[in-house]
């Protein structure tokens, strides 16, 4: 190994080599997160053990009752190609400290307790026979570590827990081929980079992957940003939304009770269209039950967004334009997505008695089309407005009535945020002054 880089200059180093390491991230838009381990076969969210104050003797026990039916992760991987997903990232080891692979320097893993079997092999091989590229998730924080707690004031512990820590990620990325993504969760209790060794530890790690794509929770900022539970665009790097299914819990809980909670194909789109218009990704998350098998309140939701995604999925992946905040206002029945010439919009709910304007709009429109319907809508264009006549009542979408359409323009489309002729603008002036 090199000698160690300083901080300007191991970040310098990553910046030179982020454009093409992110390449296939940047189009991919669409990955699915996986909650699995001992918490799911409590089923009351995955730090039950933390907040229950579950004793570690006590929670290890788990482990006999954790037996995940062969094949699971094939079933994962399945889903997410059918729902158009184009990655994935499982909780190879969470806060808990089970490992789900068989490590040498954590023998409360998988292999030695519950299925007796390498979870992270089968994942992997999953992924790449359903073609999806591989992300790991990585807890920085251990509960069962005896040295977990006592490295934030203990230095003999912290440089062991450093140790621990590096060597179950050096194991996961040299034991499995290429990894793609390297997500760390939870850099607690250490505060700092520093605490965790994560400069010298991130660039051991990238010396043995160096296409990998690192995210921004061991302290230092990486190659990601990721907004959790919420689909915030971050304007100045890339950026990936983490989002339950239920807005209750990462790991497995009650199918049928939880049905209600869970998002539909229709909600999904929105949070991949708001991902699409500021240039993210989403990263969907399921907690698979006990047995491994997927959640069933997300199996038809997903699929309908895959066979949405596989009519429609130009609006979606690929590289888009990172959008200016004015293109909200086009239209409030439609989000905006933008690839070059091309404004797509996402319309929610179709103008059933035919009548159909967007605003703002100071670039010339040459054509207006319906993705996947062949319809094209005749349209005048007057300054700042696009007026489509004749707009066809039936909605245009059969799969989740979500249609798209493609406005075409001259040049790179441009828009206003409330014209200086409009109402909207005296008003929003007037507040300023
Ligand atoms: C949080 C939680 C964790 C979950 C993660 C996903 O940090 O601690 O349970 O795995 O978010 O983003």
């Amino acid at each position: 190994m090199a000698e160690i880089l300083s901080k300007p200059d191991y970040e310098a180093s990553i910046a030179a080599s982020l454009d093409k390491r992110m390449a296939w991230w940047r189009e991919a838009r669409f990955g699915m997160f996986v909650h699995f381990g001992l918490y799911s076969v409590l089923g009351r969210h995955e730090w039950a053990m933390a907040v229950e104050s579950c004793p570690v003797q006590e929670y290890e026990k788990l482990a006999d009752r954790f037996q995940p039916k062969p094949g699971a992760p094939k079933e994962w991987a399945k889903l997410a190609k059918a729902a158009g997903m184009k990655y994935m990232v499982m909780t190879t080891r969470h806060h808990e400290g089970f490992s789900l692979w068989d490590s040498k320097v954590n023998p409360y893993n998988s292999v030695n307790y519950g299925p007796k079997r390498d979870i992270v092999k089968e994942f992997v091989e999953a992924c790449r026979e359903n073609d999806l590229r591989i992300g790991f998730y990585s807890s920085l924080m251990d509960w069962h570590h005896p040295d977990g707690g006592a490295a934030a004031h203990d230095s003999a512990a912290r440089k062991r827990f450093n140790d621990y820590t590096y060597a179950l990620n050096e194991e996961l990325l040299t034991r499995y081929g290429k990894i793609d993504i390297l997500w760390y969760d939870a850099a607690l209790p250490m505060q700092s980079w520093e605490g965790w060794n994560s400069l010298e530890m991130n660039q051991r790690l990238r010396a043995i992957q160096p296409d990998i794509i690192i995210n921004n929770r061991s302290h230092l900022n990486e190659d990601f940003g990721t907004p959790e539970e919420n689909v915030t665009a971050d304007k100045n790097r890339d950026w990936e939304a983490c989002m339950t299914f239920n807005g209750l819990s990462w790991g497995y809980v009650d199918a049928a009770q939880v049905a209600p909670y869970s998002y539909n194909a229709q909600r999904i789109l929105r949070m991949l269209a708001t991902c699409a218009h500021g240039g993210g990704n989403l990263l969907l998350n399921i907690g698979p039950a006990p047995d491994g098998s997927v959640p069933p309140e997300a199996v038809e939701p997903l699929k309908t967004v895959g066979r949405w995604l596989a009519q429609y999925g130009e609006c979606a992946y690929g590289k888009v334009d990172r959008v200016a905040e004015d293109w909200f206002y086009v239209s409030q029945v439609c989000s905006v997505s933008i690839k070059g010439n091309t404004a797509y919009l996402w319309n929610w709910i179709w103008p059933t008695n035919g009548d159909f304007a967007v605003g703002g709009f100071t670039s010339k429109l040459k054509s207006a089309r319906v993705l996947g319907s062949g319809v094209n809508l005749r349209f005048t264009q007057e300054k700042y407005r696009i007026v489509f006549n004749d707009v066809p009542k039936e909605p245009q979408d059969k799969i989740a009535g979500v249609a798209v359409i493609a406005l075409e323009f001259e040049g790179k489309p441009e828009v206003v945020r409330f014209p200086t002729t409009l109402p909207m603008a005296i008003w929003l002036t007037a507040e300023n002054h």
